[in-house]
């Protein structure tokens, strides 16, 4: 369902001290001073997630803040050392992933077809995929960017029948802008989020693609989010560096009030 959300994305940062810290200051701002309807949610490391979800459990935020895990295994279970799976991360309190993100893309050579198992086991265990899609600078100037998106798209979600691809989370993350300080402009934002709708109404249909969720993400931040969040497109964002610091993150969340 099409939703404003922004999501924080907290990468390999705050151990559960800061963690803890983090959300209860998030929660107190967010209940205090947002009066809109957008899906807040933190993704923090796997580590922290069980106690955020217990801290929750007794916050005036309980409904509002969601939690969501950063990846989760293309497989079940079984011999992956070091991995976490989709089942876990339910068990532990999440509601969303982030799969496909270009640093894992990068890091771990995530490919679109190991991101669609990973998105079939999400769904498996009621966890809302925020599926990455993004093109590299190198991409860009080549003019293969539009290209580039496609194949994220169409292989790692189009497998997915109508109903079920219409609960999923898409986040579009030029990786040039991610971290750089180099914020898409809304303009070019605007372009790729409604070629995305566009390549979702030519997959499915017009419904479905006016029914989901697209998220920017790359240094979004408080001075920027209103003219990108204005854009008729784009829905949210995926907010990085700055979903680290309360007020920072808060203030891009009351840009929908
Ligand atoms: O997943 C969001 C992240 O990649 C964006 O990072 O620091 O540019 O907001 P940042």
């Amino acid at each position: 369902m099409r939703q404003k959300i922004v999501a924080g994305n907290w990468k390999m940062n705050n151990d559960l001290k800061e963690s803890l810290k983090l959300i209860s200051e998030v929660a107190n701002m967010v209940t205090d001073e947002v009066s809109n309807d957008a899906v807040v949610i933190v993704s923090a490391p796997f580590t922290n997630i069980y106690a955020l979800d217990q801290w929750k459990t007794g916050s005036s935020a309980v409904d509002k803040i969601k939690l969501a895990g950063q990846n989760c295994c293309w497989e079940e279970s079984g011999a992956y050392t070091g991995e976490v799976s989709a089942k876990m991360l339910k068990s532990i309190g999440a509601d969303y992933v982030i799969l496909g993100h270009s640093e894992r893309r990068q890091y771990f050579a995530e490919s679109n077809s190991q991101l669609a198992k990973k998105v079939d086991l999400a769904l498996k265990h009621e966890l809302i995929p925020i599926f990455c899609v993004g093109e590299t600078l190198q991409e860009r100037e080549q003019g293969i960017h539009f290209d580039v998106i496609k194949s994220q798209l169409k292989e790692g979600l189009y497998h997915l029948i109508k109903s079920v691809f219409k609960t999923v989370v898409i986040a579009y993350e030029p990786v040039w802008a991610i971290g750089t300080g180099l914020t898409a402009t809304p303009e070019q934002a605007q372009e790729v989020h409604a070629y995305i709708r566009q390549l979702i109404a030519e997959g499915y249909d017009e419904e479905t693609a006016e029914s989901v969720s697209i998220l920017y993400g790359g240094s979004c931040n408080p001075s920027n989010a209103a003219s990108l969040f204005s854009q008729k497109d784009i829905d949210g964002g995926l907010i990085g560096g700055a979903s680290l610091k309360s007020r920072d993150f808060t203030d891009i969340i009351k840009t929908f009030n």
